[in-house]
């Protein structure tokens, strides 16, 4: 379907129940069968089946510490890897898929430090991104704007149309509100959208 770079940024918003989660599951699929180490953060718990991508929740953090926990981490690694390590070992590949994201990098708000610097460099250390929200209008502008791939689900709400319509050529964001479950807006980092019909559910 799609050729997506593993250590490429990836934003998948709409509505509730529209189909998020379950793209972003087809896209956890190829890049595990890539080889691809994919590691997701829920606080919805709607990854069950991944359960060896998912770390270990420590429980009594804030969620926003716990998050930047493991983002720092998986950067820190990534970054000596790349940068302070000169032996011919593989260098790590991993794909940072989040749930909720405007919560850890959002608009006006605390930031998440390690998801600030996932989001803006680390396509250089071999660390992708996948950002998934419900309320795009929330979400910091970097995201969706450093994204090579946008996947926009329905949305009818001013607020999250408006701020899609920032980066869809004119036109597009009156599609929006007339999406129906699984159909999206498929945007990439050069601009052009198509619009796409369900993927086929296994
Ligand atoms: N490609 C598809 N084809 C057919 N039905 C789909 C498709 N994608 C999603 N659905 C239906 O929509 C329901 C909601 O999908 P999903 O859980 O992926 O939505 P979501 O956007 O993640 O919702 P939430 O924001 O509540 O987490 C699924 O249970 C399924 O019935
Ligand atoms: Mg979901």
């Amino acid at each position: 379907m799609h050729t997506i770079k593993p250590n490429s940024g990836i934003t998948i918003a709409g509505i509730r129940q529209y189909g998020k989660t379950t793209f972003a599951k087809h896209l956890i699929r190829k890049f595990v069968a890539a080889g691809v180490h994919v590691v997701i953060y829920d606080p919805l718990r709607q990854y069950t089946e991944f359960n060896s991508h998912i770390p270990q929740y420590f429980g009594t953090a804030s969620q926003m510490a716990e998050f930047d926990s493991i983002a720092g981490q998986i950067w820190q690694q990534h970054f000596d890897a790349y940068y302070n390590d000169n032996s011919t070992a593989q260098k790590p590949r991993t794909m940072l898929v989040v749930e909720e994201c405007e919560n850890f990098i959002g608009q006006g708000m605390a930031k998440s430090a390690g998801m600030v610097k996932i989001v803006n460099m680390g396509g250089n250390v071999g660390i992708g991104y996948t950002a998934i929200t419900r309320r795009i209008s929330n979400l910091d502008k970097t995201v969706f704007s450093l994204s090579d791939n946008v996947f926009i689900f329905r949305f009818f709400s001013n607020n999250d149309i408006k701020y899609c319509a920032e980066f869809l050529p004119s036109g597009y964001d009156a599609l929006l509100p007339k999406l129906t479950v699984g159909e999206y807006l498929h945007y990439k980092g050069d601009g052009s959208v198509i619009r796409c019909a369900p993927i086929a559910l296994r």
